[in-house]
């Protein structure tokens, strides 16, 4: 019983911890992983910025699927996405990462419990609340201001929305009934948003 415990403990010990953090598009999940990784150490992998980057990759087969799924608001299959995690997390030889923007979808959920959630200890999902109109309006303005990205558009943004109701809400509730997730109100300014995070990560 006890070496079972402490076997148990060990391998608890040994794993990469992950926080992932959701929220709609343009809730502030980039900008405050950011104030995260300043201040905690963790490492941040933006699931929307890995695809991004395999989609600019010369000769790379997937780069018009990702971008057709990036221009619909629609979810890239997570074999392709969780293996990008993967390779990104084992890469940076770091030990405690913020996985932004994953997992969204059931395929994405089903994808990370087959291949990656025995490797890791998930700490927590922050869940970064905020209002429809305010990320509409947030993902606008990143736009206007050269964000070059070709879903910040109001076409865009509304299947980005689409998805996040339909296929993402309901993988935040799936951890909220395992007491997984720690909301805040992302509709209050960066300052503020972040002083609550604070809370969260002090201890670890
Ligand atoms: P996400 O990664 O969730 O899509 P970002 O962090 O990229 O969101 O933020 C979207 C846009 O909104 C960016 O231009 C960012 O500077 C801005 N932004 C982020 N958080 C706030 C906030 N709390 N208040 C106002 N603007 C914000
Ligand atoms: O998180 P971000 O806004 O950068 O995501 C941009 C797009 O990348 C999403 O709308 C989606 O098309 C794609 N994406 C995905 N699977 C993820 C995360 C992002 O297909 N897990
Ligand atoms: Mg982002």
């Amino acid at each position: 019983m006890v070496v079972q415990s402490l076997v148990k403990a060990l391998s608890r010990m040994a794993k990469p911890k992950v926080v992932f953090v959701l929220g709609g598009p343009g809730a502030g999940k980039g900008t405050q992983c950011a104030n995260i990784v300043k201040e905690f150490g963790f490492v941040h992998l933006s699931a929307g910025d890995l695809l991004r980057e395999e989609r600019n990759k010369q000769g790379t087969e997937y780069g018009e699927l990702i971008e057709t799924h990036i221009r619909n608001g629609t979810i890239v299959p997570v074999e392709i996405t969780c293996a990008l995690i993967e390779r990104a997390m084992s890469q940076s030889g770091k030990e405690k990462f913020l996985i932004d923007g994953f997992p969204r979808n059931k395929n994405n959920l089903e994808g990370w419990q087959k291949n990656m959630e025995s490797k890791v200890e998930l700490l927590f999902v922050l869940f970064l609340s905020c209002s429809e109109d305010v990320c509409v309006q947030r993902c606008l303005k990143r736009g206007a201001e050269g964000s070059g990205r070709s879903d910040d558009n109001l076409e865009s943004l509304q299947k980005r929305i689409q998805t996040y109701t339909n296929d993402t809400m309901p993988i935040i509730e799936c951890y909220k009934e395992q007491n997984l997730v720690k909301t805040l109100d992302a509709g209050r300014s960066i300052d503020e948003v972040f002083s609550d995070i604070k809370d969260l990560f002090k201890g670890v």
